[in-house]
This record gives C-alpha cells, structure tokens and sequence, in this order.
C-alpha cells in the first residue's frame, strides 16, 4: 500500500513537472520551424568565431517565444479540465510566468551558443548535456529572477529533480522525431 502510495505520488510529481515546463520545451522546437532569416548576432564576429552563430535567429527566437506563451495561455484555459482528468493540482500561470518561461529558455539557448563558440565549437555541434538544460536553466533562471513568488508557488524541489532528469530524454525524443520528419538536419 505504501508502495503504491508512492509511485501514484511520484506520477503526481512528473505531470505537474512537465506541465509547468511545457511552455519552457516547445520554443526550441518552434524555433526550428520559425527559424532563418537574420542572425540575432547579424554575422557578427569575435575572436575570429561568430558572436552566436546562423543557428540563432531573430524568426527562432521570436516564434519560440510567441508558442511558449500561446501555450502557457492554452494551459491555463485547460487547467481545470486537465487536473480534473489527470487527478493532480496543476499550476496555474498567468501573463507574467507565461512570457517569462519560453523567453528564458529561448535566452538560455543563446547563452549555450555564445559559450559553444567562444570554445570554437562549430555550429551545431552537439554538446551533451548543455544542449538539453539550457533552456531548461534559462527558464528557471529567469523565472526565479523575475517572477520569484511565481517560482516559490509553482517548483518544489522534486519537481526540480524530474525537470533536469527528464527533460533531456524528452528532448532528444523530440529532436529524434524532427529528424525523421526532416526538420532537423541531425537526430540529436
Ligand atoms: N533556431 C533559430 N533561432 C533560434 C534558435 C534556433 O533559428 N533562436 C533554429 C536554427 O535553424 C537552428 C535550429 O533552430 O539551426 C536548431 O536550434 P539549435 O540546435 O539550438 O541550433 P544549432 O544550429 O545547433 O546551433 P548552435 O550550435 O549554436 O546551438
Ligand atoms: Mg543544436
């Protein structure tokens, strides 16, 4: 009994994960699709590589950013339904939180590719591990910067935990099924 007390907790705990980090997984996703066009860093260079790179532009990041938030509101019309169904308290997030999470994540990206090149590595170059907690970093980050009550409410420390272990099995999941899809130019 205690053991199934347990896991139906530890359920709990991974939907309400996912759920507050979904406006935080779908910008970069979106930015594949919404991407091209000028670079953020319009070419510009340092230290003889780009600032950030043709893999960051201003369509990406503004498209990322408008599903991010699109989705937050989405959420937010569904939550009664959703928790009602699923049988666990979800968050609620509201403007501020809803535009926050998907422009962290979208900033945390950019952060990952200005680092990536000032260690000269080339555009799209796979670096484990910050490929897939970058945006999750970034949202947190700014959200814990901007919207702190917002933060204090919706995160537990458990939901912390799932959010960076899970978070990139979803993340190379997603990327593997846009491959296939012919959106991305590599699996990872
Ligand atoms: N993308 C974009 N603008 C952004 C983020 C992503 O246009 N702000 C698009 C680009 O077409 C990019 C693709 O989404 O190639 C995948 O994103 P990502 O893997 O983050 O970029 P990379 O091409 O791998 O570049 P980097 O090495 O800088 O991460
Ligand atoms: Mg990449």
């Amino acid at each position: 009994m205690a053991d199934t007390a347990m896991s139906a907790g530890a359920v709990a705990v991974v939907l309400q994960s996912v759920w507050v980090m979904l406006p935080a997984y779908v910008p970069n996703n979106l930015a594949v699709v919404t991407g091209g066009g000028t670079p953020i860093d319009f070419g510009a260079t340092w230290g003889g590589q780009r600032l950030l790179g043709d893999g960051k532009t201003w369509r990406g990041f503004a498209g990322g950013v408008a599903g991010g938030a699109l989705l937050a509101v989405l959420l937010d019309a569904v939550h009664a339904t959703a928790g009602a169904t699923l049988g666990v308290d979800l968050v609620r997030f509201g403007p501020a939180p809803a535009l926050v999470l998907p422009t962290g994540a979208m900033l945390g990206d950019v952060v990952a590719s200005f680092g990536k090149r000032r260690a000269g590595f080339a555009r799209g170059r796979p670096v484990p591990g910050l490929d897939q907690l970058d945006f999750v970093g970034g949202a947190l980050g700014l959200a814990a910067l901007l919207v702190p009550r917002w933060f204090a409410s919706a995160l537990t420390l458990p939901m912390i935990v799932v959010v960076v272990v899970a978070t990139p099995l979803l993340h190379l999941a997603t990327n593997a099924t846009a491959y296939l899809a012919g959106l991305k130019d590599e699996p990872y």
